[in-house]
């Protein structure tokens, strides 16, 4: 059976972005396949966090997990801190980095430009990340598109470690879907979503309100030619709505331009929010319903345990391979 293996950071409320490059795929896929769904909990503190407040949102991620339609029965969810093999196997894995190929990661020159006191486990992120995925033997890892060149690495890494002590890790692909692997900024286009946004009419968050949803939908930025029409290119504004809209309602792309033929950027966006706020309330509902119960400790727990016992193996194998500690 094929093993998928993903993660999100439980850093500020999952994105549509977030939502349509990531969660839409691991529903998907959990019927065919054995998933493991991450909250990248030690992701997170590689920029300064508040404690209650990464708490909060380590527990509101679990709940969306489920809520979105992740079936705990079939999948794997649990945190990667309960999982202590992470930060063993990411040491090992920095091990085999060269600081060189880390400095070299867009994320990493995002994230540090401009920045003072840029911690040393932002630049040694992708070695963590490498060993999330291997810890499990992954064969396929479902991301947006802003994890390639993460992926790219985890590959590197993997087969300089088989090269160097032996075939210890399965080689990792990585899926995009092919609609949405990079939802735009509402309020600049040519910029991906963010979490981490500090404009917040610029992302639509899995539990903003309808209100909140229509306000944002209609002040996000299109063009003056008032023509609803698919041009990444030209008219990038429109085409994420409409990539959005289609990811939302299940229509195709095509049937959603022939859907506002004639009709003006109002009648658009409207359709547009309302298809967003259709698609979420029933998520929203489900999110509220499991936060405060023990059922979602319970899968956790679960989660938890079933991941230490795959991950401990791989871990023993690493080790082992490098001639660490005492042969066992
Ligand atoms: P994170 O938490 O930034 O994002 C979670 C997932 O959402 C996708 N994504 C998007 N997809 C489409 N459009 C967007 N605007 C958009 N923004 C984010 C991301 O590609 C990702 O799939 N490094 C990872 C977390 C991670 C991980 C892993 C992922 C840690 N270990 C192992 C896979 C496997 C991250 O920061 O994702």
């Amino acid at each position: 059976m094929t093993t998928i293996f993903s993660g999100v950071q439980p850093t500020g409320t999952v994105t549509i972005g977030n939502y349509i490059g990531a969660f839409r795929q691991f529903t998907e896929l959990q019927h065919e396949s054995d998933c493991l769904f991450c909250i990248v909990d030690q992701h997170a503190i590689t920029v300064q966090q508040d404690p209650e407040e990464l708490r909060r949102t380590i527990r509101s991620l679990a709940a969306l997990y489920v809520a979105s339609g992740i079936d705990p029965e079939k999948a794997v969810l649990f945190i990667q801190s309960e999982v202590p093999a992470h930060a063993q196997a990411a040491w090992i894995m920095q091990s085999i980095s060269y600081i060189g190929e880390l400095e070299r990661m867009t994320q990493f020159k995002d994230k540090s430009s401009g920045q003072e006191g840029i911690s040393v486990a932002l630049l040694t992120y992708p070695p963590l990340m490498a060993a999330d995925i291997l810890l499990y033997n992954t064969n396929i890892v479902p991301v947006g598109d802003d994890q390639t060149q993460h992926l790219e690495l985890t590959r590197v890494l993997a087969e300089r470690f088989n090269r160097r002590y032996g075939e210890v890790f399965t080689m990792p692909e990585i899926r995009i879907p092919k609609n949405g692997a990079r939802i735009k900024s509402l309020q600049d286009p040519m910029k991906k979503m963010s979490k981490s946004d500090p404009n917040k009419k610029a992302t639509i968050s899995l539990l903003d309100t309808p209100k909140e949803i229509e306000k944002k939908v209609k002040s996000a930025v299109t063009d003056s030619e008032g023509i609803v029409k698919y041009d990444v290119e030209n008219k990038p504004g429109v085409s994420n709505l409409l990539t959005i809209e289609s990811a939302m309602s299940g229509e195709s792309i095509d049937s959603l331009v022939a859907k506002y033929e004639g009709q003006g950027y109002g009648a658009f966006k409207a359709g547009v929010a309302e298809s967003i706020i259709n698609h979420l309330s029933p998520i929203q509902e489900k999110y509220y319903e499991l936060l405060e119960s023990p059922v979602l400790d319970e899968i956790l727990d679960k989660g938890a345990e079933k991941a230490n016992s795959i991950a401990s193996v791989t871990l023993q194998k690493m080790e082992r391979a490098m001639g660490l500690g005492r042969q066992r």
